[in-house]
């Protein structure tokens, strides 16, 4: 048994642990004494990586893809239905769940209608769910990013024109000129879940100040409104 640790022994699900934000979630877990079950589309060689430095934790992978109704039906029920599931034992456990929601669930974003909605229903979802659960000890959090470089980053600069001014603008983006690592999101996780047990319901903005003052939203010139 690993003890003295911040997560010692206890059951870790990570949807998305192969990479990116879910990946630094596996490793901060994993170092923290969990015992971790990856679920992801694949990443066997990875998965051998991290079991092989997972550190005091125990690491597991299953391949599942959530968008596949065959897959989930195999072992686990994922994405919000995995909630439905989950939740049997996390209510006897009286565990914890945290969702990976977006700062531009609370902002928007240009030209990200469907994702915005997701991520905005998402957060909406976590404050229900925690009322709701709140009866059975049940914590339900989220954490809403701002830029955060990863794979996901990477692919989608790479199909602009410029890539290397995107990534500026996304540095820029932030109030401390640069974009948040998986592990300062993992680090956020581990605090929701071994440290914060009276939050629920919270969604914590880990954005380094990107939402924050004013700046240019339009690039007409003053129109007609009340200081003319
Ligand atoms: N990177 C950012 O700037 C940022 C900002 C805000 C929110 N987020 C959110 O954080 C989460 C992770 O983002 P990321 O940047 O780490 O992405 P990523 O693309 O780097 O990693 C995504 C992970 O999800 C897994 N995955 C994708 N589709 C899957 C499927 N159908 N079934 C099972 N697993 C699947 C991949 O295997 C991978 O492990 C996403 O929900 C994203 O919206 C990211």
């Amino acid at each position: 048994m690993a003890t003295g640790l911040r997560y010692a022994d206890k059951v870790v699900i990570v949807t998305g642990g192969t990479r990116g934000i879910g990946e630094g979630i596996v490793r901060e877990f994993g170092e923290a004494g969990g015992q971790i079950l990856e679920i992801g589309e694949r990443g066997k060689a990875l998965q051998q990586e991290l079991e092989d430095c997972r550190g005091p934790g125990e690491a597991r992978f299953v391949v599942c893809d959530v968008c596949s109704e065959t897959d989930i039906k195999v072992g686990w029920n994922f994405s919000y239905l995995c909630w439905y599931f989950a939740l049997t034992h996390l209510r006897k456990t009286k565990g914890n769940i945290i969702n990976i929601s977006s700062l531009v669930g609370i902002t928007g974003q240009k030209y990200a209608v469907t994702y915005v909605a997701t991520k905005g229903a998402l957060t909406a979802m976590t404050k229900a769910m925690a009322i709701d659960e709140s009866q059975y000890g049940v914590r339900v959090n989220s954490i809403s990013p701002g830029n955060i470089w990863t794979p996901m980053w990477e692919k989608l600069a790479s199909q602009t024109a410029n890539p290397k001014a995107t990534i500026q603008e996304g540095k820029n983006a932030q109030l401390l000129g640069r974009m948040g690592t998986p592990a300062e999101c993992a680090a956020a996780a581990l605090y929701l879940a071994g440290d914060a047990t009276f939050c629920t319901g919270t969604d914590l903005v880990l954005s380094a100040g990107a939402e924050l003052g004013y700046a240019q939203k339009s690039r007409q010139g003053p129109s007609s409104g009340p200081e003319d």
